[in-house]
């Protein structure tokens, strides 16, 4: 069963996959760094998105480009003028909240965990000066709400934001903490849009024209080259451009810990095809590739699902979207984004730089600029999805027989932070240690693997599945006296079997590298 947010955000601390940013001081609400375990599951997320999507493809070629790119990059991607979600502020308290978390009357309370229905109020408290006014602003929204509403404060003191969370809340004690018409009491600006986008400056000169953003996506850098990749006269539609890197959104409200954060990664596609291709089918098969690249990764088939996009939800660029969606800790949400742009983007760029976009078909012997379909997917929305699949407690039999509780990471081998751990049996033996130590020294060419010398065997075995080893090598006298192997023990089935030390290479290499 998946376990609950707190339960993964508890676990993440205490192993060592993630911490909220800026920790020492107090962290920084929407940031989290990784950990020595963490930043390994990260990366073999991202390796085996890359191995798959663009080593074992002929058809699907790399890009790493800029974070920051030329400003009207986001004027004709149509960021500049419509990347953001609408906000009012309170005149008085100066108190931000996102206005479509402000009109109460028209959310649904339930209780935590239930569907995607917005399960709790959320009233986010901005302040300029944390130490002296966190306290106070917060007391302040509590009395203006009332009494009579239960909530907690759950503060990110170093963002100078705290988030008010009501839980549970009938519609008399709403209607009593805000008043029949709270929204329109005069004290609050009408509802503004946020741009989401975060701006820096780029240069020497302060003023407008210096204005630059952190890229939203990664997608922009991709159609931005597509003409540099056309050029270079390698790759043929249909054909896709991939980019694996950070992205920055500032988020009004980041919630549900990695899964909507302010700094985050993406891995995204831009497939081109032939703008009669039959887009239709094509999308299909996407989704049917995706799904299955989640399932590679150890992602349960049954936890995942479509949400098709009606047609007056899709973004101004799409033909048609289906979100792969997964069933989170906090509840069924967005994974994946399969997107059919069209040709939206690079008419765009084409209008707004002036350089032709199209593409000279050879065997069509015609020209036209391609449509795209865009698979885009999170990183960190994946590392926690990884996480929560992975998350387990199960009885095993003790060195005695018997059950005992444990607490094991199920991570599939290709994501797993360490592939292998080698013990030697015991410590104080030199020979057997040195073995060890070389057999450990030579799986280290390879793979990520954990030495262990101390402890009793089973409480050894025990580390590694809380941090999810799949394998556990360990050298005994056999291995030394006789030359008969290692044992080889399996953390799912804790079963062991014998193996020489050139087939547990093989053994290894078959399970872990896919
Ligand atoms: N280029 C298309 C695009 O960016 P999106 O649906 O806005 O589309 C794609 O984002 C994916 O990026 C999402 O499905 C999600 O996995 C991830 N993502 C978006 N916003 C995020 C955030 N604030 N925190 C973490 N991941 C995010």
């Amino acid at each position: 069963s998946t376990p609950t947010m707190d339960t993964l955000i508890a676990l993440c601390k205490r192993r060592g996959f993630v911490f909220p940013s800026s920790d020492i001081y107090g962290g920084y609400n929407g940031f989290f760094d990784f950990g020595p375990l963490g930043v390994e599951v990260k990366n073999n997320i991202k390796q085996a998105w890359w191995k798959d999507f663009v080593h074992r493809r002929d058809d699907i070629v790399g890009l790493d480009s800029t974070i920051i790119m030329h400003p009207k990059i986001w004027v004709a991607s149509g960021h500049v003028g419509g990347f953001s979600d609408p906000m009012v502020d309170c005149k008085e308290t100066k108190l931000r909240y996102r206005a479509d978390q402000l009109f109460f009357q028209e959310f649904t309370f339930t209780p935590d965990g239930e569907g995607d229905a917005m399960n709790h109020f959320v009233v986010v408290v901005e302040a300029d000066d944390m130490n002296t006014a966190l306290a106070e602003r917060a007391s302040k929204v509590a009395r203006l709400l009332g009494k009579q509403a239960e909530g907690k404060v759950r503060a990110a003191p170093a963002d100078g934001a705290a988030v008010i969370e009501f839980t549970e809340s009938t519609a008399e004690q709403r209607e009593a903490a805000f008043g029949p018409d709270a929204t329109t009491a005069g004290t609050l600006t009408e509802p503004r849009d946020f741009n989401l986008m975060f701006e820096t400056k780029v240069g020497p000169l302060a003023d407008k024209s210096a204005t630059a953003y952190l890229r939203p996506e990664t997608a922009q850098g991709i159609f931005a080259n597509y003409r540099n990749i056309v050029d270079t006269g390698r790759v043929k539609v249909p054909f896709g451009i991939a980019q694996v890197g950070k992205a920055f959104r500032n988020e009004i409200t980041p919630r549900n810990f990695l899964f909507r954060s302010r700094e985050f990664e993406q891995m995204e596609i831009e497939y081109f095809i032939q703008p009669d291709a039959d887009w239709k089918t094509l999308h299909r098969e996407w989704i049917d590739k995706c799904i299955d690249w989640l399932v590679s990764i150890g992602l349960p088939r049954e936890g995942i699902g479509e949400d098709v996009h009606p047609a007056h939800k899709l973004s101004h660029y799409s033909k048609g979207t289906t979100d792969l969606t997964f069933r989170f800790p906090h509840g069924v949400q967005e994974l994946w984004g399969i997107a059919c742009r069209g040709d939206f983007d690079l008419t765009q760029h084409q209008e707004h730089s002036g350089k032709s976009m199209e593409y000279f078909d050879e065997q069509q012997k015609q020209k036209y600029i391609p449509h795209v379909i865009e698979p885009s997917l999170g990183v960190d929305r994946t590392f926690l999805a990884v996480l929560a699949a992975a998350y387990c407690e199960d009885e095993i039999p003790n060195d005695k027989g018997t059950p005992e509780k444990r607490s094991v990471m199920k991570f599939h081998p290709r994501i797993a932070p360490y592939k292998v751990a080698v013990f030697p049996l015991v410590k104080n033996k030199p020979e057997l240690v040195e073995h060890a130590r070389k057999l450990y020294e030579r799986l280290q060419n390879r793979w990520n693997v954990f030495w262990d010398v101390s402890g009793a065997i089973g409480r050894r075995y025990r580390r590694q599945d809380e941090i999810g080893t799949p394998f556990c090598v360990t050298v005994d006298f056999d291995t030394i006296e006789q030359g008969t192997g290692v044992t080889v023990r399996d953390r799912d089935t804790t079963q062991q079997i014998r193996l020489s030390e050139d087939e547990l290479f093989n053994y290894l290499s078959e399970k872990i590298d896919g």
